[in-house]
């Protein structure tokens, strides 16, 4: 199913397009060419940053290793995840000992008090979150909790690490990440390029999935078949 040719045909032409550039040291953000693509395209996903504040990583996992890494500007250590989250984001707080704590996230969202309660009582660095498709749940954000999850950042001084791995399975196209609500700057918005080979398997087997269903929630239709990790 997967367009096995097209893709091999298409990593051979870069490779050698690019040889001088791919077998040598790169730079730390990443290669330099490839960050205003990079910029374009994540401007059709209302993500308009400089390109100067833009990192290519191995993968959202490397880019979130980094970001428990790094110190932040807040100075502070604890990380806040969904419940449930990304399992091996998990296993890597709880590998690294990291300081983490969580909040109870159901398909009808999270409760906004106990987020405020957790930001204003602990030392939050930034709160890992995934508004859209979440996984496992499936489920996305409203235009109002992603308001207000932007607003309680830039009020208690954490930053939201934004995991839109599945941006590119978005049919709906006023349907923004979060990062586009958030006027204060607090939002790392991390994208994956990793899910576009499967976005095809994704799509073929949507089209077969009988309209109703389709219908009854497109959302939790991604969180099967995320599970059954196509
Ligand atoms: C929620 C979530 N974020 C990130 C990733 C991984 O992204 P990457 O392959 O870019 O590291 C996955 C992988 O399945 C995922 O489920």
């Amino acid at each position: 199913m997967f367009p096995y040719l097209d893709f091999q045909h298409c990593i051979n032409k870069a490779i050698e397009t690019y040889r001088n550039d791919l077998f040598l040291y790169g730079t730390p953000k990443g290669l330099p060419t490839l960050i205003p693509v990079i910029a374009r395209h994540l401007a059709n996903h209302q993500v308009f940053a400089k390109p100067a504040n833009m990192f290519i990583t191995a993968g959202v996992q490397q880019a979130l290793s980094i970001l428990c890494t790094i110190p932040f500007p807040n100075g502070r250590e604890t990380v806040l995840i969904e419940q449930p989250s990304y399992h091996l984001f998990i296993e890597y707080v709880q590998l690294h000992k990291l300081p983490v704590k969580g909040i109870r996230r159901t398909a009808q969202g999270i409760d906004l008090d106990e987020l405020e309660r957790l930001f204003r009582t602990e030392k939050i660095k930034f709160f890992y979150t995934m508004p859209r498709f979440h996984s496992p749940l499936g489920t996305t954000y409203s235009r109002k909790e992603k308001q207000r999850i932007a607003e309680l950042a830039q009020q208690y001084d954490v930053y939201i690490v934004e995991d839109d791995h599945m941006a590119d399975l978005e049919h709906d196209s006023k349907a923004d990440p979060l990062f586009a609500y958030d006027r204060f700057g607090r939002t790392i918005y991390l994208k994956s390029y990793s899910k576009i080979p499967r976005e095809n398997i994704l799509k073929l087997d949507v089209s077969n999935v009988k309209e109703e269903a389709v219908e009854k929630g497109i959302n939790q239709l991604m969180a099967v078949l995320h599970a059954m990790r196509l």
